[in-house]
Order: structure tokens, then C-alpha cells, then sequence
């Protein structure tokens, strides 16, 4: 038995690396760069889980081949769940992940509840089927960003369980309480029933 092919529909290096170093030991993970695609994705919709299928569907139809797409957001508490679906723009369309952080403290500065969640969804397509894995790390945000490690809102998001901001944390530290590891352990153990040769 081979080992599966799969492709990670991102262009985000970050996610490229975390989904590489979950998945390594059983499947041979494939970015779109590595893949030779260059067409960038769009998310167009209002949930995780339609820009999930979005990014699995626009790579299945290029490619034909197995792959998945995954989209994350941040649920605040405090703010009605927000930014959510709109986590990589709440600065705005070009925001830098600086600008989002910093419109996220400003957002919640007179607020005692700091509650909050990742949470992301993958969509696989498999032999031609489409399956959907869920992967939710709850946990708080923090009064002022600390750590250098990570991306995104690492320095400000402290998982229940810990002190630390995910960017104060090693890798396999920040791996133990990820939504992104949660939902690719899903993902991988499904897989697990599938032979591919
Ligand atoms: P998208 O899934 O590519 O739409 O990205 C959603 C947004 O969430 C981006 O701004 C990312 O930087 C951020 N994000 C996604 N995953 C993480 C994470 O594990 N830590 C911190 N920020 C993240």
C-alpha cells in the first residue's frame, strides 16, 4: 500500500507548515505550490464551511485529484461571535495580521469577557465524495500580545489548559491544543479505512 497523496489547498505557508508537520507521518501532503497552482482561491461566502468546500471544489475540479481545503475563524464571545468567517479581513481586505490584532484589543479593551474560540472546518474530497471535519479550540484573549512564535492571532489567543499565547509556545505545544490538529486528526482517522495503492 502507498502512501495517499493529498492535496492542502492553501496558499498560506503558516497553515502549509502546521498541516505538513501534523500529517507527515501518514500521508505525502502536497501544497498548491508544490502542486504547480497558482490560481488564488477566493472566499466568497458567509460560513467556515461553504469557503471550506470552496477551496476543495476549485482544487478537485483543477486537479482531480484528493485533496482538501480548510477555513478557520476566531469566535469572540463579546462580540457576538465575530470576526468569524471574517478573521483574515476584520482590519479590512488587505489587513495585515498586525492590524487585525490590534482592531481586536481595541474592540475588546472595556470588556471583562474575553472568550473565545478557533475554529476551523475541513473539507476533503476523497475518490470524488466530499466530507466536512470540525476542529474547535477554545480559549481567551489575552489583554496585550506576547510571544513571537505562530501567525495570525497567535500572540493574543491563550488556550484553556494554559498561561501561555499560542506564539509563546513551541510547536508541539501550540499542536497539543490546536483546532487546526483537531480537525486533521479527525480527517486522519477517517482516511485511515480508505486503501489507496
Ligand atoms: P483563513 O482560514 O485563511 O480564512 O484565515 C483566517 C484567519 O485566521 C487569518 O487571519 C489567520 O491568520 C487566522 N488564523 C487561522 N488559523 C490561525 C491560528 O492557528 N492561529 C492564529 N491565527 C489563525
Amino acid at each position: 500500500m502507498g502512501t495517499m497523496k493529498l492535496i492542502a489547498a492553501t496558499h498560506n505557508p503558516n497553515k502549509a507548515r502546521e498541516i505538513k508537520r501534523i500529517l507527515k507521518y501518514r500521508y505525502e501532503i502536497l501544497t498548491l505550490e508544490e502542486a504547480g497552482i497558482t490560481e488564488s482561491i477566493p472566499e466568497p461566502w458567509d460560513t467556515l464551511e461553504e469557503n471550506a468546500y470552496q477551496k476543495s471544489s476549485v482544487i478537485y475540479s483543477i486537479t482531480n485529484a484528493n485533496c482538501f481545503g480548510e477555513d478557520t475563524g476566531l469566535e469572540v464571545t463579546a462580540l457576538d461571535g465575530r470576526p468569524g468567517v471574517k478573521t483574515a479581513r476584520y482590519a479590512g481586505e488587505n489587513a495585515t495580521a498586525e492590524m487585525n490584532l490590534a482592531k481586536l484589543l481595541d474592540a475588546l479593551k472595556d470588556k471583562d469577557d474575553r472568550d473565545a474560540r478557533f475554529r476551523t472546518i475541513i473539507s476533503l474530497i476523497v475518490n470524488g465524495e466530499e466530507y466536512r471535519f470540525e476542529g474547535v479550540c477554545e480559549g481567551k484573549i489575552s489583554k496585550e500580545k506576547s510571544g513571537e512564535n505562530g501567525f495570525g492571532y497567535d500572540p493574543v489567543f491563550i488556550p484553556n489548559g494554559s498561561e501561555k499565547t499560542f506564539a509563546e509556545m513551541g510547536d508541539s505545544e501550540k499542536d497539543k491544543f490546536s483546532h487546526r490538529r483537531k480537525a486533521l486528526e479527525k480527517m486522519g482517522s477517517f482516511l485511515e479505512k480508505f486503501e489507496f495503492h
